[in-house]
């Protein structure tokens, strides 16, 4: 009885952080997960029941060089110390970091726990956090998250360090990696190592044609500095095919078994570098690790399609004025990053066959847009993964197949966003769209999570908005 009591009490206190609002960008659809039904051991320990769990799906990053290295959970004494902590985020599925719903289609390297290890934390954690005794402890036979680790066969790293210009808050460059090719190599893995976290909004690799090198030297330095501005893609004529992408919260990715992209010589990577410099403005020179295979190997090719919803945003409540006009916004996108982008979120709407009276019911508080794409393709596409990207109103993102049918398959539910765990996730077993079959994808935005309310369209700032999604597929 007195377990049940804890799990209302901590039911209670996320309660309490969700009715404040401000901080958090959670949909009504995430809550606390319910485990006052499961049976757990009498008398939990740390060394029995606990430790194998910590162990199994936290050290990986709560230990020293990792990425949440200032918080171990490695010695028994870190573990107890937190101990409240701890339960309040498993419980709430803030800890690990796994945004997927429950709902979503098996992916791969799921970091969540199971309903039986939440519970056991919480009531060792009610019980007085014993510690028990240290010959109890059996290792955990699996590890339900671990870093993929690539081989490392190509670094790719810009030559001298780029400091991000010093007159915008967001500033996107490009730099150039001439590859030196003798035959076709299949990319089949990658890892991005950003120079300075603080700054890194986005990465992005695209393989550009050998016919835009003369274009790149034109344009790469030429305002005495490295790479060139590039908001959009490339900002070549060929704006390439995406091969790697980095948000915060992507680690090691390996392409499934027997895929790979395929570079042929004379193909340029092109490294996307979005620097957010609302923090902090320092030289970067990121890093990205290429694993590589023979092009001569029997792998099938993979390929990237991009898909973009529009986003139009009003003003929240109580926030008037000339910055809630849609004409203002398309102004501000034209001035930051250039005239041509002025018409971006009109052809967004156009492209998904809607209007603007489409979003006629879009408040401040609560916007959301969709769109819908049916397979063009006559062969059946097979689709490994997909990619879902917003900003920081971003509330909850879905990408679902065949909506509203009975064979619907939701392949990416992330009812709670959060911009700093995106992934670049994979699914367990493939997923195969038939011609006819349908992709929507959907964004919900809150615009009263801005500190500067105003009415946001499509554009590539932080303080802008996106609703974009890439689906990696075989080459049909
Ligand atoms: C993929 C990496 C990752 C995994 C796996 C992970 N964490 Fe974390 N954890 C973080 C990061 C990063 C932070 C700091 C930022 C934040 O709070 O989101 C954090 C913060 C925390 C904090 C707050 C620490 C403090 O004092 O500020 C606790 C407690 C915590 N995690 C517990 C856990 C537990 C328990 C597990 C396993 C059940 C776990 N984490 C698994 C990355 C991870």
């Amino acid at each position: 009885m007195r377990w049940l009591m804890v799990v209302a009490l901590l039911l209670l206190s996320t309660m309490a952080v969700l009715a404040h609002g401000d901080e958090d960008n959670s949909d009504d659809t995430a809550e606390a997960v319910d485990v006052s039904g499961i049976s757990v051991p009498a008398d939990p320990t740390y060394h029995e029941h606990v430790r194998p769990i910590i162990e199994a799906s936290c050290v990986s990053c709560h230990s020293e060089g990792q990425i949440a290295a200032y918080a171990p959970l490695t010695d028994p004494q870190d573990v107890v110390w937190a101990t409240e902590d701890i339960a309040f985020r498993v419980i709430n599925g803030i800890m690990p970091p796994w945004m997927p719903s429950r709902n979503n289609l098996p992916l791969k390297n799921d970091r969540s726990l199971s309903d039986a290890e939440i519970a056991t934390i919480v009531a060792w954690a009610e019980s007085g956090a014993q510690m028990g005794d240290e010959s109890a402890y059996v290792p955990a036979t699996t590890t339900s998250f671990d870093f993929v680790d690539i081989r490392v066969d190509e670094t790719l790293q810009l030559e001298s360090p780029y400091t991000p210009a010093s007159d915008v808050l967001d500033d996107y460059r490009c730099f150039a990696f001439p590859l030196d090719l003798d035959s076709p190599q299949f990319v089949t893995g990658y890892e991005f190592l950003p120079g300075v976290w603080e700054m890194a909004h986005h990465a992005i690799l695209y393989l550009v044609d050998s016919t835009v090198a003369a274009e790149i030297r034109e344009r790469d330095g030429a305002d005495g500095r490295p790479g060139w501005s590039c908001y959009g893609s490339t900002g070549l004529s060929d704006s390439g095919s995406m091969i790697a992408t980095w948000t915060p919260g992507t680690f090691g990715i390996a392409f499934p078994a027997g895929t790979g992209y395929l570079i042929a010589p004379g193909e340029i990577f092109v490294l996307q570098m979005h620097y957010n410099l609302w923090t902090t403005r320092q030289p970067d020179q990121t890093r990205v690790h290429l694993q590589l295979e023979s092009g001569d190997a029997d792998l099938d090719e993979l390929w990237t399609i991009p898909l973009n919803a529009p986003v139009e945003i009003p003003c929240p409540a109580g926030v008037e004025g000339p910055q809630c006009e849609r004409e203002n916004a398309l102004n501000r996108i034209a001035e930051l990053y250039g005239e041509d982008l002025r018409d971006l979120p009109d052809r967004r709407l156009r492209r998904c066959g809607q209007t603007l009276d489409d979003y006629a019911d879009n408040i401040g508080e609560n916007a959301r847009s969709h769109c819908d794409y049916p397979s063009p393709f006559f062969e059946p596409l097979i689709v490994y993964g997909v990619l879902g990207h917003m900003h920081e109103l971003g509330r909850s993102f879905r990408m679902e197949l065949n909506p509203d049918s009975e064979e619907s398959l939701l392949l990416l539910d992330i009812p709670r966003w959060d911009f700093h765990w995106q992934d670049r996730y994979q699914f367990v077993e493939p997923v195969e769209i038939r011609f006819g079959d349908m992709l929507r994808m959907s964004c919900h935005w809150d615009n009263s999570l801005s500190d500067d309310p105003r009415y946001v369209v499509w554009g590539e700032g932080t303080a802008d908005e996106m609703c974009f999604a890439t689906v990696m597929a075989l080459k049909p």
